[in-house]
């Protein structure tokens, strides 16, 4: 049975689809047989593949599924033989087509960017996994910082603040991994290319594959 990470936050333009590019095309170097499905219709993560594409460079595959069908789909591909990790790119909200996706994963992979406003809405997020619980109990909640400023104070509070505010909520993890606020992953998306490609000496670049170990590390606990 394949995994199903789907990467979601209770708001918009967190880092979801720069994250589920650099996760997924992580994974595939790691060994994963990865596929990618795109919820959302901005199709942001499709765009990259197609830049991809053009440039020949091959690897997984990304779908574009209708939400009707996500719950069959999905479902189909977890029991395919030939695929670990199924990674499904949410929406720039909680509703709707989100809150199918989450029933259908064992793993909800959340940005959260260094402001109080976010950690508000991970609260938010967190009482919507939490109800999901009750049906699905299960499901695991992993959070990290996207775009961390060192020498913010927020950057350095968010971790433990967040940590303490989800104490309480099972199957929860706050990755030690940060992602910096970083001109290269600002850039790489128009270059079809992951971060690992555009700029494989880089902090961020570091910082993604460290990121993907845990997420697998929180996946095999
Ligand atoms: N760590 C970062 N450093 C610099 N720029 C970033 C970083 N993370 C995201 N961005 C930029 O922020 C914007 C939003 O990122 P992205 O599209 O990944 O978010 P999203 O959560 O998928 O958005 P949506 O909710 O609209 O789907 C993009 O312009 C992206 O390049
Ligand atoms: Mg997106």
């Amino acid at each position: 049975m394949a995994t199903v990470i789907c990467v979601a936050t209770q708001k918009g333009g967190t880092g979801k689809s720069s994250t589920a590019i650099n996760v997924a095309c992580a994974l595939e170097v790691a060994g994963y047989r990865v596929i990618v499905v795109d919820t959302d219709p901005q199709a942001t993560f499709s765009l990259w593949h197609r830049k991809r594409k053009k440039l020949g460079l091959n690897g997984f595959k990304v779908l574009q599924i209708p939400k009707g069908l996500l719950d069959e789909e999905i479902q189909a591909l977890r029991e395919d033989e030939k695929l670990d990790i199924i990674l499904v790119d949410c929406p720039g909200n909680i509703e709707d087509i989100t809150s199918t996706a989450v029933k259908l994963s064992d793993a909800v992979l959340s940005p959260l960017r260094p402001s109080s406003m976010d950690m508000t809405h991970s609260a938010d997020t967190a009482r919507f996994i939490k109800e999901m619980r009750n049906s699905y109990p299960d499901i695991r909640f992993i959070l990290f910082l996207n775009a961390a400023m060192p020498r913010w104070n927020i950057s350095r509070d968010i971790g433990p603040a967040t940590r303490e505010m989800l104490k309480n909520l099972p199957k929860t993890t706050v990755l030690e991994a940060k992602i910096p606020l970083a001109v290269a992953i600002a850039e790489f998306f128009g270059t079809g290319q992951s971060i690992f490609e555009y700029a494989p000496k880089s902090a961020a670049a570091t910082a993604y594959k460290r990121l993907t170990k845990e997420v697998i590390q929180c996946l095999q606990n």
